[in-house]
């Protein structure tokens, strides 16, 4: 069992993804990957350090599995985890809903008593409104990814945001980035 656990739901696969993309830099060895279709409150009771990831449809929507999952992870006490959000998203064409979907998990697991690391600053997208922002910061609750329309930032951006989040966890040493 790896020390870090990833939980992620995707409709068309671009955030499962990037959660083996964020593997590829913690290591196999330190963060295991879970779909989660497959799983149930107790997997999450195995990590202190979590990752979430998640997708955002039809207008402001929770991905479907974690749609399915709402109920179980509003039961889950994050009291004494740490957890990380990424959130996949269109800023164009889905302006007004970016990302929303990222903030609501957030929400959930906030108010179940998680400390939350991985904050991401909002310069660099273009979007009118999001439930995935920090109140009163030009930040993000998490990492924004948008693979349809800024392929091309994704690797620089997760490069940093592990190397953050390696560092707010207390890792010794530097991640190695990745050209992927
Ligand atoms: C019909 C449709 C609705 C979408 N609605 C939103 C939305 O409200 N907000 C948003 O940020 N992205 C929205 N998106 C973009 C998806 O979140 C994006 O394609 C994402 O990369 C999908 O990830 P997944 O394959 O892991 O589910 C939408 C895409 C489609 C096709």
């Amino acid at each position: 069992m790896a020390q870090i656990g990833l939980f992620f739901g995707s409709d068309e696969g671009n955030t499962e993804a990037v959660a083996y993309r964020i593997q590829a830099r913690f290591g196999a060895d330190r963060l295991d990957v879970h779909d989660v279709a497959d799983v149930t409150v107790l997997d999450f009771e195995d990590y202190d350090v979590i990752m979430l990831g998640i997708s955002t449809w039809d207008f402001g929507q929770i991905q479907s599995d974690w749609e399915d999952f709402w109920g179980d992870i509003s039961a889950v006490d994050f009291t004494g985890k740490t957890v990380a959000l990424f959130g996949l998203g269109d800023q164009f064409g889905y302006g007004d809903f970016f990302l929303d979907a990222m903030g609501m998990l957030h929400d959930v697991v906030v108010e179940n008593g998680a400390n939350i690391v991985g904050h991401w600053p909002t310069t660099g997208y273009d979007f009118d409104a999001s439930k995935a922002l920090v109140p009163g910061q030009a930040k993000f609750v998490g990492l924004a990814i948008d693979q349809d329309q800024q392929e091309n930032l994704t690797c620089e951006r997760l490069n940093r945001w592990c190397q953050q989040v390696h560092t707010a966890l207390g890792f010794d040493g530097a991640l190695s980035p990745l050209d992927d």
